[in-house]
Parts: structure tokens; C-alpha cells; sequence
């Protein structure tokens, strides 16, 4: 593993075990939006990330969504401290903290933890993706029709939200769609095989900067929702397996056509 995995692994099983402890608390709720929520563990769990990540890499920059702001120039740290606030808030096991490194915009490590079940995703640029270091890879399906989906809706501007239109769509032509509220986890379930893909409009850079390299590590595909190329913080993102991208591709054109109609 090499050194910079190594300080996220440690970092992030330390902002975890923050997290499992507080979770079986009462927790002290604030509105960052009219349903956005933030918890004093989202701050409490980025205030220790951010400065054990100024310690290991002092000429680094940071990006965490509590407002952790670190300037610098080719490696940057995407830091969500509690991916999943709204289930943690509500007393679903359902959360993670994810820190993902960027060289350049280019994601290069990530790691994503469940302190609940005890998982710990990882991955480094080049060598392969792992669950409780075990390697992992995605799933051999290539029919949507035999396929397990998944999404999220924003917190912000919801009913300009035009996702409810895909979610329809997909949960006829698939499985199912599961809506877990955990960007990170997701992305670490199309990882592992457990759901063949995930998209979701507006995702932050630090919802996605580890998961999708555990995504693409683990041999899977990472784009937009228009086949272009995908980098943390652009507006639409679809990963899956890559043996169901075009398909589900082909499909979200027709659903972004329909929606520009009604739109217009
Ligand atoms: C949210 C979760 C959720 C996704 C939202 C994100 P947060 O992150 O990842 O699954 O649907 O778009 O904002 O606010 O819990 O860190
Ligand atoms: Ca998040
Ligand atoms: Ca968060």
C-alpha cells in the first residue's frame, strides 16, 4: 500500500470510529438547506481528518464539505467527514467517511468506511481496489433488465430535480433502483458487484472522489450521463460495471430528450 493510502486508511478508521460511537447518541441537528442537516459528528469527524491530514502532508491541498479549505496545487484531498448525515441523523446504519486524493483532478487514492459493518474500501491508482483487503471487482452482468440500480436525489433544488423520470424509467427496465442515501457507498457497491450501477445529478467532489476510483479499479466504468468523461464535482455521473454503461447511456438519452420536451 503505498504512503498516501496508507495515512487515508488510518485517518479514515479513526473519523469512523468518531462516527460509531456518536451514532448510538442523541444527536444535535442543524439545517445547512431547507433539508440538508448537519450534525456536530459531520464537524467533529472532518475537524480530525483535516488536521491529521495537514500533519502527513503539509504542501497538500484540502476540499471537505463542512468548509475545511486547504489551498494547493497538485494533490488535493476531497474530504466527506459523514457521507450519509441523513440517515445517521435518522438512526440508519447506512453512512461513511470517504477521502479521496486527487494529482491534478485526476483521482490517484481513495478509501471509503462503513463503521458499522465494519468495511473498509480502498483503492490506489493502478493497484486494483480491495474490501477488508480483499480484492474486489465488479459485477459480470450485461443486461439492465438483470441488473441492480441505484441513485440519489439532491438536498438542493429538488423539485427542479428531474431524476424522479429515471428512477421511473429504471425501476421498469431493471431489478430495481435503491436509493441507500450514501454516494460513497454506492459507489462501493457497484465496486464489489453488489449493484451493476449508480448515477446521480450534483454530486460534490467529495461525494465521488474515492468511490469512483474504487469503481474504475475494481474494473468498472466511470463517465457522465452523456458518454463524455467524468471528474468529481461535474453535474451528472453514471458508473457501473461497464457491461451495462451503454446500455443505461442509451437509455438516459431518451429520458434527458424527454424531460428537455416537457421542460421546453
Ligand atoms: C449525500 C448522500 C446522498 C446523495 C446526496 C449527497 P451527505 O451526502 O451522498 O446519497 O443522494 O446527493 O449530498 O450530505 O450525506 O454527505
Ligand atoms: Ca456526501
Ligand atoms: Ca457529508
Amino acid at each position: 500500500m503505498n504512503l498516501f493510502l496508507e495515512a487515508a486508511v488510518e485517518i479514515a478508521r479513526e473519523a469512523g470510529a468518531i462516527l460509531r460511537v456518536e451514532f448510538g447518541r442523541p444527536k444535535k441537528i442543524s439545517y445547512k438547506g431547507e433539508v440538508d442537516i448537519v450534525t456536530e459528528s459531520d464537524r467533529r469527524s472532518e475537524a480530525l481528518i483535516l488536521s491529521r491530514l495537514q500533519k502527513h502532508f503539509p504542501d497538500h491541498g484540502i476540499v471537505g464539505e463542512e468548509g475545511g479549505n486547504v489551498a494547493g496545487k497538485k494533490y488535493c484531498w476531497h474530504v466527506d467527514p459523514l457521507d450519509g448525515t441523513t440517515n445517521f441523523a435518522h438512526g440508519y446504519p447506512c453512512f461513511a467517511v470517504s477521502i479521496g486524493l486527487l494529482e491534478d483532478g485526476d483521482p490517484v487514492a481513495g478509501v471509503v468506511f462503513n463503521p458499522v459493518s465494519d468495511e473498509l474500501f480502498f483503492a490506489a491508482r493502478g493497484e486494483g481496489a480491495f474490501l477488508n483487503g480483499t480484492r474486489i471487482r465488479v459485477s459480470v452482468v450485461n443486461k439492465l433488465a438483470y441488473s441492480l440500480v441505484a441513485t440519489g436525489f439532491p438536498t438542493h433544488h429538488r423539485a427542479k430535480s428531474g431524476n424522479i423520470n429515471y428512477y421511473w424509467e429504471f425501476t421498469q427496465r431493471s431489478h430495481g433502483v435503491r436509493r441507500d442515501g450514501s454516494a460513497a457507498l454506492d459507489l462501493c457497491s457497484v465496486a464489489c458487484g453488489r449493484f451493476e450501477a449508480f448515477w446521480e445529478f450534483g454530486l460534490n467532489s467529495w461525494d465521488t472522489a474515492a468511490g469512483i476510483l474504487l469503481v474504475r479499479e475494481a474494473g468498472g466504468n466511470v463517465s457522465d450521463l452523456a458518454a463524455g468523461p467524468y471528474r468529481p464535482g461535474d453535474p451528472a455521473m453514471l458508473a457501473s460495471n461497464g457491461l451495462v454503461h451503454d446500455e443505461i447511456l442509451q437509455v438516459a438519452a431518451g429520458i434527458a430528450e424527454r424531460n428537455a420536451q416537457d421542460a421546453g
